[in-house]
């Protein structure tokens, strides 16, 4: 099909800069099947539409405007593009006053088919998470999952500008220079550490841009601010007021959710320590939307705290061994967590009526594992692979585990250090994965079957 855009004044890299505090991206949105949200964030500004496809338009919806201290206020647009029909490459342009302001466009996965990339604990602003975004970006990804920690070290807005959006938003592409990796493939978020415990908005003002930056189902269980399980606010009454105000109804809720992605169907939880998921308002949410996701050949759960590592580092946190079962229930065949920063991965993780599997108190040589699955040769399981991808910039956690088996706690199946990025491709009922290096290279490779 030849793409057709109504008004197209600028070649593909072309931006008016002066209008874009954030470049575009894309986003889930609502998360109805076959759309995208394409989100960005400008000076002050009238109107905005997208052209996509052949000859459509969206209008832009101003999600909100960002007004705090130590950045110049800027508002945060959405445009939600499609339908569009499996497999299709969906170009648009974002217009104003007439003229074409930003073009790029994107992939939608085949029926039955996926390509993603996986990374976490990136924004450190450093030379590897260039690398990692450009090679992230060079595999054609359709979806960009972040497993948490999207900026250090404080979650704010001025370091979304300087170690986020010109990693991922750079349009002449390179490994010293990041890639338009966020404007060319649906890009998801999950919240971490560093995204939502600096919370001080007399301290950080500009604190939370998780909240503001982020475009994803509001379909979480979270709806009053200040209400258990949600990041509570602290500082001055005016500053929490303002930060309120700016993020609307994204805070608290944005914070959890699910969504369809072609033939897969995805949870994303915050697993931050102020959030107990024995909670029955947590848990019945997550059973539910488990549910809804049957029907779906594949499903995953990513939030940032693993609850099975070989680490030194954060190796006491385990309040997610707690859902481990419901989502055993739930059918569930990979987790994708962050914040250890290396690559690792475990071996199938077993529930089969465990005593106290639905606690966090199960001790390391507690869990059955499934030893038989080796990637390989045997390659169906009826238990969870959990992956850890938190290697995407900041400093590695731990490198001397590194390929010593002995090291390493039961579960552990791989372990590896050095910065890098997963890649999955699901073909029906087939999944494959490989953990990429900065040069490119495989260092893990297995496949899931069903
Ligand atoms: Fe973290």
């Amino acid at each position: 099909m030849t793409p057709f855009l109504v008004g197209l004044v600028l070649a593909q890299g072309q931006i008016a800069d002066d209008i874009f505090v954030a470049r575009p991206s894309v986003q889930l949105g609502s998360g109805a099947p076959g759309t995208a949200a394409i989100v960005w964030a400008s000076k002050p500004r009238k109107s905005f539409r997208v052209a996509f496809g052949r000859d459509q338009f969206a209008e832009a919806t101003q999600l909100r405007t960002v007004d705090v201290p130590s950045t110049p206020s800027h508002e945060v647009w959405s445009a939600q593009v499609g339908p569009s029909e499996p497999g299709s490459t969906v170009h648009y342009a974002v217009q104003s006053g007439g003229s074409t302001v930003f073009r790029s466009s994107f992939d939608l996965p085949k029926t039955g088919k996926l390509r993603a990339v996986v990374f976490g604990d990136c924004g450190f602003g450093t030379r590897q998470q260039k690398e990692v975004a450009h090679q992230a970006w060079l595999q054609k990804p359709q979806l960009t999952l972040i497993t948490g920690d999207i900026v250090y070290d404080h979650g704010r807005v001025s370091e979304y500008r300087t170690r986020f959006w010109p990693q991922y938003f750079e349009t002449t592409p390179g490994p010293s220079r990041g890639a338009p990796l966020a404007s060319q493939s649906v890009t998801v978020a999950v919240p971490g550490n560093h995204d939502t415990l600096y919370r001080n908005l007399g301290k950080y003002p500009d604190a939370l841009a998780y909240f503001y930056y982020w475009n994803q189902p509001l379909n979480g269980p979270l709806t009053v601010p200040g209400a258990k399980n949600t990041p509570v606010l602290s500082g001055p009454v005016e500053a929490q007021k303002r930060f309120l105000s700016n993020a609307g109804p994204s805070y608290p809720r944005a914070a959890n959710f699910s969504f369809e992605f072609g033939d897969t169907f995805w949870v994303v939880l915050d697993a931050n320590p102020y959030v107990n998921w024995n909670d029955p308002v947590m848990r019945g949410w997550l059973e539910r939307e488990l549910e809804k996701g049957r029907k779906k050949t594949w499903r995953f759960a990513s939030w940032h705290q693993p609850p099975f590592h070989s680490s030194k580092k954060d190796q006491d946190y385990r309040a997610m061994r707690s859902v481990v079962e419901t989502l055993a229930k739930g059918g569930v065949d990979v987790v994708f967590c962050g914040h250890v920063h290396n690559y690792q991965r475990t071996h199938p993780v077993l529930i089969d009526g465990m005593e106290g599997a639905s606690s966090d108190r199960l001790a390391k040589g507690d869990w059955k594992l499934d030893r038989k699955f080796d990637g390989r040769t045997v390659t169906k399981t009826r238990g969870i692979v959990f992956v850890i991808e938190g290697a995407g910039g900041g400093p590695i956690y731990d490198p001397q585990f590194a390929d010593k088996p002995d090291t390493w706690k039961p579960w552990t199946a791989v372990y590896k250090a050095g910065h890098g990025f997963g890649v999955m491709d699901i073909d029906d009922r087939k999944l494959t994965y490989r953990h990429l290096g900065t040069d490119g290279r495989c260092t893990d490779e297995w496949v899931l079957t069903k």
